[in-house]
């Protein structure tokens, strides 16, 4: 999820979305052509080195291979966030399990770490191997989707984007749960998390993974990978999945009939009355019925002298039954502007996709505990972000729900879900100097780590991954740690895929 500004480029982007199931391969990747603020940096000549075994040994790939002198490959390098630069020495855009296992064979004897890359969103541009010189295995090739009506299951390669998913789904009649945004890569959302318009009614998307499949470190192609086959894979793969366990290819996920009528919901509070909404919205949101789903802005003063909190909800059902749902939310929290808008399923899909352009920016993530905030953390975040030099918001995923707590944090390596909100503060550093831009950085992180010593739970979400957060294992995993680096050493020993946030083979 993420905070927007450019509201014209979705409309002109999301066709392209769906034309995206190209069979030729196409490294300049129309998601990210149009960027704000994001500068060209050369790659550097160190990584050159390995280029000309490279090429020898990657000679049967059917795939693309782009390396570092290739014209396309600036173009294979862009991803969403473009605060860090990576420069992988080869993008490799697969196109069958032996491409992948050819790949992993080179990197092995050639001792090259490598990353797998789905949708290029990783907030840390991970997807581009998280460090200059890592083989880049880009699956975006590995596109199939299928249904099927019996078990209402589907399996989807990890190559999709979610709004060629859901559009391919919705005309089957079916929905996936899963992110708002739908230009993020199915295969890094997934398996860290996925919260997204139905989260509060079918859990997380790495709730509904009912099997997998995956290259590992060897080479070796598995599958299934489920609760009765490899289980302690299956298990980190719901959570940690993005965090260097292997290539996955495949995803089996539950999917559920589409709402043929939803309403969307929009809720503005100014200034003053934010404290209360967000004290009237923790004491009311475990009550909030599983149909109403909802993420929430806090925009700082911007060309007008009042802070606005956003909530944009959606209702799984009528007009009438939203109205009714929202009722209580309402009536004691005093809006200054609700709007009710009933329209069919795949209307609020896109209604509620906020776009977002290929940019710099930094993010920060925390879990906020039922009870909710003090009116001193209100304060004290309203306050940071008026005061930034560079744009920051905040947004609040509402988690607050059965369908998330009642699944054991123990099931899998997803452990947020006791929580009233997942909350993102993002600052944007386009159009600011690059001295500007690491002021502002600084300053993002030093607020951040005095808000999650004072005011929030310890935890942090991974999918909204930041490179910069102390203990960032346990703040992503809990308990799990021990048990992921167990299953990170038996199936990756040599570390193959590593970078700063990677699952490690041994406790640091
Ligand atoms: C604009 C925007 C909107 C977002 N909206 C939401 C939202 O609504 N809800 C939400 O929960 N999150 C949201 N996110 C966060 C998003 O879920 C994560 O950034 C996610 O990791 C992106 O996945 P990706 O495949 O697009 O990215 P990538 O950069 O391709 O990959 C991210 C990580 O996953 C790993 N990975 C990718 N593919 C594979 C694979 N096949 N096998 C193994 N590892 C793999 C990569 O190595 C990398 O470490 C949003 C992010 C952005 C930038
Ligand atoms: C492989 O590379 C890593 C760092 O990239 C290095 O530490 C290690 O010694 C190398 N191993 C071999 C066998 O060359
Ligand atoms: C829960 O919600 C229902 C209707 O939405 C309302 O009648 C009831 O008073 C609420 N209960 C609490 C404890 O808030
Ligand atoms: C500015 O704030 C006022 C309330 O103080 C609100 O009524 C108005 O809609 C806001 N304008 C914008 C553009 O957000
Ligand atoms: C909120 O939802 C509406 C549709 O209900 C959408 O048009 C609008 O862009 C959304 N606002 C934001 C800030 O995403
Ligand atoms: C989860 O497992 C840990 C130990 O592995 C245990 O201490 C804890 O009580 C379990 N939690 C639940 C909710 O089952
Ligand atoms: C390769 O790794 C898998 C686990 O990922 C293991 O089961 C298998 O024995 C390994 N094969 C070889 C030849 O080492």
């Amino acid at each position: 999820m993420s905070l927007l500004y450019n509201f014209f480029l979705f409309y002109f982007l999301f066709p392209l979305i769906i034309q995206a199931k190209s069979s030729k391969i196409n490294p300049i990747n129309p998601f990210f052509e149009n960027d704000i603020g994001c500068e060209k940096v050369k790659y550097p000549s160190e990584i050159l080195a390995p280029i000309p075994y490279l090429k020898e040994c990657l000679t049967t790939i059917d795939g693309l291979v782009v390396y570092p002198d290739d014209p396309y490959y600036y173009h294979s390098i862009k991803v969403m966030n473009c605060r860090n630069s990576y420069f992988p020495v080869v993008v490799i855009y697969v196109t069958t399990i032996s491409d992948i296992q050819k790949s992993i064979d080179c990197a092995n004897t050639l001792n090259i770490s490598v990353t797998a890359r789905s949708g290029g969103h990783s907030y840390e541009e991970y997807g581009n191997g998280g460090k200059s010189g890592a083989m880049v295995i880009d699956v975006q090739e590995l596109n199939q989707i299928d249904i099927n009506f019996e078990t209402k299951t589907a399996v989807i390669g990890t190559g999709n984007r979610l709004g060629t998913i859901y559009y391919k789904l919705y005309k089957d009649g079916f929905l996936l749960p899963a992110g708002y945004c739908l230009n993020v890569g199915i295969g890094g959302h997934a398996t860290g998390g996925g919260y997204g318009m139905v989260g509060r009614k079918y859990g997380m998307a790495s709730d509904n993974i009912v099997s997998a499949e995956m290259v590992t470190a060897n080479g070796t192609f598995l599958s299934p990978i489920n609760s009765k086959h490899h289980s302690d894979l299956f298990f980190a793969i719901r959570g940690a999945g993005n965090a260097g366990y292997g290539i996955i290819t495949s995803l089996t996920f539950k999917i559920y009939p589409i709402w043929p009528i939803v309403t969307t919901i929009n809720i503005a509070y100014f200034s003053d009355q934010i404290e209360l909404a967000f004290n009237i919205l923790a004491k009311v949101a475990k009550n909030l019925s599983e149909n109403l789903n909802a993420y929430i802005f806090l925009i700082p003063k911007i060309n007008n002298n009042s802070n606005t909190l956003l909530i944009n909800a959606t209702y799984l059902g009528s007009e009438e039954e939203a109205r009714n749902a929202a009722k209580e939310l309402i009536e004691l929290s005093n809006p200054a502007y609700i709007k009710f808008k009933e329209m069919p399923w795949w209307k609020a899909v896109k209604a509620q996709s906020p776009p977002f352009n290929r940019q710099p920016f930094k993010v920060t993530s925390y879990t906020i505990p039922p009870q909710g905030f003090s009116r001193e953390a209100i304060r004290f975040l309203v306050n940071f972000i008026n005061n930034m030099e560079c744009m920051s918001g905040v947004l609040f995923d509402l988690y607050a729900s059965d369908a998330l707590s009642r699944i054991s944090v123990n099931s899998s390596a997803f452990i947020h879900r006791n929580i009233l909100f997942v909350m993102e503060l993002e600052t944007m550093l386009d159009g600011h100097s690059k001295n500007v831009q690491n002021k502002c950085v600084k300053k993002h992180l030093q607020f951040s780590q005095e808000f999650q010593a004072k005011y929030t739970s310890y935890f942090s979400y991974q999918d909204y991954i930041d490179k910069d957060l102390p203990d960032w294992l346990t703040r992503y995993y809990g308990s799990h740690v021990p048990r992921l680096i167990e299953t990170k050493k038996k199936y990756d020993p040599d570390n193959l895929f590593n970078w700063k946030q990677s699952i490690p083979t041994e406790l640091p």
